[in-house]
């Protein structure tokens, strides 16, 4: 049997002042309680039991159960009847049990590695991530005894003067042994300046019972730095942005200006990638090796392959091949796939349409529910007519053929292997390979009749 930990998530999150549970909000692309979740796999923890109250029914949707054991906290008494409500959710298990609030997003697996360590090892019931406040105000403070043993944790707001003075504070993540832990917590009361059942409260209730307790001071106290606020959340997402764009620097891509870089935490970047100030990368998005990403891109969800060019345009769910050129100004919506070396122009927008090799699209053109064979080329201003208010349909070119510029091709319709679409034409039957279809009126050219014109003009003018 593995590690268990227990999220504190039930809170109302008052001051985010949102209608999404706080859990949820976002930090970099991640749910907060999914970041805490991913830290706590990441260090080896296999069973995440998630206490979850205010919008519980959306943070359950949120996750499937195999991720997470959820129990419900009806109503909020304090993180101590928090924590017991994972009880009969780890019933049969015995062994370390993390317990971290949901809402502190910037925990990493390292932190939570050494904290289990250092229980292990110093063979404690309980022990205490704890670091050193510059401002301690609000935080509960670890009190020690005179052997430097932790004998219980005061909370601010019933803190003596004396203990308001202590620096060392509880971040509020904890190893516990399981067993123990779930036996005293029935046990602690609520007699304190809040009227809550405090988690803090089991610590002192062991060391009295003389059990062995221990604290691990962290010299990083961002790494537990919560979010209570908007600002907070800005905040951390600062933090965790730096750390993301650190990391990808370190791997070999070249970020021009990391505060104006937003990466996403799931986003992958291959080396000798070049990343322009301004650019937004998010989602399950994955750039190839040597693609240089320029100023005013964002890329959502898209695979984008090696060596290419996106020049101010934005990418939602689409896959791009190697050697790709693509705006400025350019669009593709989801399901464009484009293959090797196509380029797409500025003001060009593509949706679920598929590109071929080499296929350029240059200028000011529409591309959708389409399939393009390779080596076509399409005049600046094509447009594929795809919807008839009712349904959309599809049109289909074939490789090797050039739609002449400002085309209009009514879907569904078919231009077979190498035809020509004559500039300016209005298409609504299938052409034939290797035919030139013309869809216009014809040139009529009337002699000096602009002179006539004029001259007759001037007499009116005149008279
Ligand atoms: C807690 C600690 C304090 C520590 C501080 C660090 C206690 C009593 N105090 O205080 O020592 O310095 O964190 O930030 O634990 N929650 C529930 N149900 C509840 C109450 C809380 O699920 O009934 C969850 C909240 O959603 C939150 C977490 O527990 O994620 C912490 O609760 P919070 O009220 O923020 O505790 P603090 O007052 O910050
Ligand atoms: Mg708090």
């Amino acid at each position: 049997m593995g590690i268990a930990a227990v999220i504190l998530a039930a809170g109302e999150g008052k001051r985010m002042k949102s209608t999404l549970p706080k859990g949820l909000h976002p930090v970099c692309g991640v749910p907060m309680v999914e970041l805490v979740g991913r830290a706590l796999a990441g260090a080896g923890v296999d069973r995440r039991v998630m206490v979850v109250g205010h919008g519980r029914d959306q943070i359950q949707a949120a996750f499937s159960p195999e991720e997470y054991a959820f129990v419900v906290q009806e109503e909020q008494h304090g993180t101590g009847h928090a924590a017991l409500m994972g009880a009969p959710a780890l019933a049969d298990y015995d062994g370390p049990v993390i317990i971290s609030p949901g809402d502190t997003p910037l925990i990493t697996s390292d932190a939570i590695q050494r904290l289990l360590l250092e229980h292990i090892q110093s063979d404690a019931r309980a022990t205490v991530a704890t670091f050193h406040a510059a401002d301690p105000a609000g935080y509960g403070r670890l009190v020690r005894d005179a052997s430097g043993h932790p004998v219980r944790i005061v909370e601010h707001k019933d803190a003596s003067p004396a203990e308001r003075a202590l620096t060392e504070v509880n971040s509020a993540v904890y190893c516990f042994d399981a067993k123990t832990l779930f036996a005293m917590l029935p046990k602690i009361g609520n007699q304190n300046a809040q009227g809550e059942y405090y988690l803090t409260d089991v610590l002192r209730l062991m060391a009295v019972a003389g059990m062995s307790t221990h604290a691990v001071v962290f010299e990083d106290p961002t790494l537990f730095q919560g979010v209570n606020d908007r600002w907070q959340l800005a905040e951390a997402a600062a933090i965790l942005q730096k750390r993301i764009v650190k990391q990808h620097c370190l791997n070999g891509v070249t970020i021009i200006d990391p505060a104006s870089t937003f990466i996403g935490l799931d986003v992958e970047i291959e080396t000798e990638v070049v990343l322009e100030p301004m650019t937004v990368l998010e989602g399950s998005t994955r750039i190839g090796a040597g693609t240089c990403v320029m100023s005013f891109s964002r890329i959502t969800d898209s695979t984008v392959g090696s060596n290419c060019i996106i020049k101010h345009s934005t990418l939602l769910k689409a896959v791009v091949g190697n050697e790709v050129n693509i705006g400025p100004y350019a669009h593709l919506r989801p399901k464009s796939t484009l293959g090797h070396g196509v380029r797409i122009g500025n003001f060009v927008e593509v949706k679920n349409a598929e590109l071929g090799d080499q296929v350029a699209v240059g200028h000011l053109s529409y591309v959708g529910d389409a399939e393009v064979g390779a080596g076509t080329n399409i005049g600046a201003g094509t447009i594929t007519c795809n919807y008839d208010g009712y349904r959309k349909h599809r049109t289909v070119i074939g490789e090797g053929a050039f739609v002449g510029s400002n085309s209009t091709l009514v879907a569904p319709i078919q231009i077979s292997n190498g035809a020509y679409v004559a500039a300016g034409s209005t298409l609504t039957h299938n052409v034939t390979s290797d035919a030139l279809a013309i869809g216009r009126a014809r040139q009529v050219e009337k002699e000096q009749w602009a002179q006539q014109w004029r001259e007759k003009n001037m007499k009116v003018q005149e008279s």
